[in-house]
């Protein structure tokens, strides 16, 4: 197979982690017999001090060339207080290629079930998918100004029906794929816009007779999500609360740095990240675990590519390396070595 890939690195760790990508797309390649090329381009900060835009033209035109797009992180201090900002490039990019659908696995490898903060026998056996709305809601309010002379803000919250059905739609196909339970988390009790969301969960689960639905409202869905993780076996709900409860959940498996991302659209390029940022407090020092990249480019391999083989060996990998008592700084496991960033990319392509 011959697939052309975009690699936007962006900054802080991201460049670190992007490579450790693009190693292992080299070893998958030669070990599957598949020929990925790579195309790099900027977004997010380092766009703004190139080009002065956070997502160029020459980035997207590249990008709808391609055949799927990896995203490292964008963002850091020294854009903080910027009237540009790198994260506008990543919301563009978002809704540019209609990537409304954000699929955030949250597995825990039983390597990992030691470095949870939380009780081992809690996070035993977690295994769920957050399905996050991600081009609408809050973070694409209007008007675009904001601001009324100082004196009043506006961020807005609107989404359509179609918009809300699509997500639903594919929350509830990816239910019928695992274990066919699909809680719902809103804010009925005060928002008009979730009270029509569980509306037409309702009315769409009617097609999805065998899957079980339930509707959790946000604030008790936060508290249960880490006091009974496993729970839970997909989550669909609004683009901001899918962004808190994700980096929630990534305290059941120890680190922020291990959780992958894919973010797709109706039937076009697919985007692939880790969920976590720049981590500005620890990039250039080859501290960065590049897992949550690694296990991104796999979820590329299976929903871009179709490569569920290749895929499954890169999860394969992961947890044999951290079988073996390796781990990054932020991992915090009994007896494990620290390793280097560069060091954890060469273990897990030399496991693959
Ligand atoms: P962050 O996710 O960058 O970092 C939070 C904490 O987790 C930090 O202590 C960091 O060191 C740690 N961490 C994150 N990823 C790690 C990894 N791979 N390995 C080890 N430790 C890791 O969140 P933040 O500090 O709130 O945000 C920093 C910048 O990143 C901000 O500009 C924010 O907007 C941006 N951001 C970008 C993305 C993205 O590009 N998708 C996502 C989240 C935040
Ligand atoms: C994420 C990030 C982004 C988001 C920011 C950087 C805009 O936190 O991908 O989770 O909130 O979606
Ligand atoms: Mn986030």
């Amino acid at each position: 197979m011959k697939k052309h890939i975009i690699t936007l690195a962006g900054d802080g760790i991201g460049p670190e982690i992007m490579n450790s990508a693009q190693a292992l797309l080299k070893a998958a390649g030669e070990k599957y017999k598949h020929e990925f090329t790579t195309e790099a381009k900027d977004i997010g900060g380092i766009a703004i001090d190139t080009h002065n835009n956070p997502l160029p033209d020459e980035t997207i035109e590249a990008c709808e060339a391609a055949d799927a797009i990896l995203l490292g992180a964008v963002g850091g201090p020294k854009w903080a207080d910027s009237v540009i900002r790198p994260e506008q490039g990543l919301l563009k990019i978002r809704k540019h290629f209609n990537l409304f659908a954000n699929l955030r696995p949250v597995t825990i490898f039983d390597s990992l079930e030691a470095s949870s903060p939380l009780k081992q026998e809690i996070v035993h056996g977690s295994d769920l998918m957050i399905v996050r709305e991600l081009t609408g809601g809050l973070y694409f309010g209007e008007p675009s100004e904001r601001r009324d002379g100082g004196q009043s803000v506006i961020d807005s919250l609107t989404y359509t029906h179609d918009e809300i059905e699509r997500i639903v739609r594919t929350a509830f196909d990816t239910a019928m794929t695992r274990r066919k339970h699909l809680t719902s988390v809103d804010k009925a009790n005060v928002l008009e816009s979730s009270r029509m969301w569980r509306e037409i969960v309702n009315t769409v689960g009617k097609e999805y007779p065998e899957v079980t639905v339930e509707h959790e409202l946000v604030d008790a869905a936060a508290m249960k999500l880490i006091t009974n993780p496993s729970y839970f076996d997909v989550i669909v709900t609004e683009n901001l609360f899918g962004d808190i409860l994700s980096d929630e959940a990534s305290v059941i498996t120890g680190s922020l740095g291990v959780l992958p991302s894919a973010s797709l659209s109706e039937n076009g390029l697919g985007l692939f990240e880790p969920i976590h940022g720049s981590a500005p407090d620890i990039a250039g020092e080859n501290k960065a675990n590049p897992i949550g990249m690694m296990l991104s480019v796999g979820m590329m391999f299976k929903y871009s590519f179709g490569l569920h083989e290749e895929s499954a060996a890169i999860e394969r990998a992961v947890n044999t390396v951290l079988k073996q008592g390796f781990k990054t700084p932020d991992l915090k496991i009994d007896g494990a070595e620290t390793i280097s960033t560069t060091e954890m990319t060469e273990k897990i392509i030399s496991n693959l």
